[in-house]
């Protein structure tokens, strides 16, 4: 719902996790929680807003783990499917449709837009030569090919990329084949390639005049076209993947980033068809976002629209690209291989799994720059933060109107307008702010609304001050109300527990009555009667943090 936009409909997707492993802190921070908050708060605001996202079913990473494991591809990626599927909804991340690459919409989806393309005189093909195992019988790309970087000299590295030192070899030294460890041969083979050189122009001229991207970002991609761009192959001689629509092309699948982007329009189409709906058109009405981490930026800042613009903008570009850093774990890279991650799911069974939206929400920023995960600031943030200000104020209302009022909202004489001017800044800063995707910004105006709330009931002591009680406590409860509202973006888990207590049903009604209700300090009535109130929170204890960091790094 960002300011000057027309549209009543949005579409949100996160970047596509590769159906080869869990779902870990890392993945969250950049992309999952910031669009599933955002998403939640255009929900709010009464837009249509589908949130879509789906596994990356195919390349060589997941086939060569797959035949590790003796495993079909197809049953591989099905059970990464549902893993990550619940992993997710572990975190309450609301997607409205989680779907996979390999699905039948999207290898038809795909076949049409190549065959487009092609129409269009976007690809050629050209003979290149390739790896080739004889004993296995297989052309080998990207990762089955395993030898010594040129550039730092590290061993057994892939060919598509050295973890030692980052660089993509331009020819790997001493090639073996990674299944069976022979040298391979090279053979020569068709593939087909994109002219993404043929759209610098193009693509210079819809990065400037899209007003919504990042300035960093954009000015960089721009650099990167005045380089120059260069054509992709996106032929694999692979069996796993999207099949190439020619009869010449037998036996030949699609690069895996030619196909996974596409998943984001061909699974909302699905959505919204299976709804009775039409799904092209409601994607060319709706604003697109295109939530991603800075690892891929090249792709959907330039591959991405490029080929949408190679179809004659059939479905349309995105407005929007939010794009930010990677997550670090206690000021360290995170890596898979060295133990170095928190896999989610573990996470989200120590946690309540609010507390880890709060914390990476309090701190990541709408930028590339990288944020970092820290034992000891989680500690403090959910218990000096979200326990000790929010957490306090709703048991603080909510409490004395059970002990002194019998858990009856009681009538209020008059309201003072300066706490209704509070709340409705609060409100207003707030939305503007989770508009413009500063999700960290807005999470510290909704504290400080929480802090004067503390000052506000400490300050009038219902206890004490019989004559004002009344209006005490009918403002205290119906804040309770406009909080919950305001924190339903981000931590879903404890709102729902917040409208118990409120007694107010499931939801609280929020979603009917919207995020302007938030402004309503008189949404509850005198005479409502309160649910059963307990804390909402528990505190973590150090030696649970002591625990998590003994743990990390370590082989388990
Ligand atoms: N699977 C890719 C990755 O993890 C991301 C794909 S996003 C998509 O880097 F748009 F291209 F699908
Ligand atoms: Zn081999």
């Amino acid at each position: 719902m960002p300011d000057n936009s027309s549209s009543e409909s949005a579409v949100i997707t996160s970047a596509l996790p590769y159906a080869n492993g869990e779902i870990h802190l890392g993945h969250i921070a950049s992309t999952y929680l910031p669009a599933d908050i955002f998403t939640r708060f255009l929900r709010l605001n009464g837009l249509k807003a589908y949130h879509i996202c789906a596994t990356d079913d195919f390349g060589t990473p997941i086939l060569i783990r797959a035949e590790k494991e003796k495993k079909s591809p197809k049953d591989y990626v099905e059970y990464w499917n549902r893993q990550d599927k619940e992993d997710f909804e572990s975190l309450g991340i609301s997607f409205d449709f989680f779907y996979k690459t390999s699905s039948k919409e999207n290898v038809e989806f795909v076949q049409y837009v190549f065959k487009r393309l092609f129409e269009n005189g976007h690809i050629y093909d050209q003979n290149v030569i390739q790896f080739y195992c004889t004993y296995d019988d297989k052309f080998l790309p990207d990762r089955y090919v395993i030898g010594r970087c040129p550039y730092c000299n590290a061993e057994n590295q892939y060919s598509d990329l050295c973890e030692k030192c980052g660089r993509v070899p331009d020819q790997i030294l001493e090639p073996k084949c990674a299944i069976c460890g022979r040298p391979p041969v090279k053979k020569e083979s068709k593939h087909y390639f994109f002219r993404l050189s043929s759209f610098e122009e193009k693509l210079k001229k819809w990065l400037l005049s899209n007003t919504h991207l990042q300035p960093d970002v954009k000015n960089y991609v721009i650099n990167w076209i005045n380089e120059g761009l260069h054509d992709w192959d996106i032929t694999r001689d692979l069996s796993w993947g999207v099949p190439i629509p020619l009869p010449e092309a037998k036996g030949k699948v699609f690069y895996g980033w030619f196909d996974n982007h596409l998943c984001y329009i061909s699974s909302l189409v699905k959505l919204v068809n299976d709804r009775g709906g039409n799904g092209k058109k409601f994607w060319n009405e709706s604003e697109i976002y295109h939530f991603i981490g800075k690892d891929i930026i090249y792709h959907h800042y330039l591959f991405l629209p490029a080929i949408r613009l190679g179809i004659n903008s059939e479905y349309k570009l995105p407005e929007y690209i939010p794009t930010r850093g990677h997550l670090m774990l206690q000021n360290q890279k995170i890596s898979k291989s060295r133990n170095w991650y928190i896999g989610l799911k573990d996470f989200t069974s120590a946690f309540n799994p609010d507390y880890l939206r709060f914390y990476i929400a309090s701190v990541v920023s709408y930028s590339q720059d990288d944020l970092n995960f820290d034992f000891d600031a989680f500690y403090e943030r959910i218990n000096n933060e979200l326990i000790a200000n929010i957490g306090n104020f709703i048991n603080r209302a909510l409490s004395f109107t059970q002990k002194s009022f019998q858990g009856i909202v009681p009538k209020p004489s008059s309201i003072d307008d300066t706490t209704e001017k509070e709340l409705a800044a609060t409100v207003d800063e707030t939305g503007r702010l989770l508009s413009s995707n500063e999700i960290d910004k807005s999470l510290k105006r909704i504290l400080k609304y929480s802090n004067y709330m503390n000052h506000y009931f400490q300050t009038n002591s219902p206890w004490a001050n019989k004559d004002t009680s009344n209006t005490t406590v009918y403002v205290s409860v119906n804040a309770v109300r406009s909080l919950a509202v305001l924190l339903e973006p981000f931590i879903p888990f404890s709102c729902e527990k917040i409208w118990a207590q409120l007694k107010l049903g499931s939801g609280g009604g929020v979603h009917q009555q919207g995020w302007e209700s938030a402004k309503d300090i008189k949404a509850i009535p005198a005479g409502h009667e309160l649910g059963k109130v307990e804390p909402i929170f528990r505190k973590i204890e150090a030696k649970e943090i002591e625990q998590w960091k003994n743990k990390l790094g370590k082989p388990q």
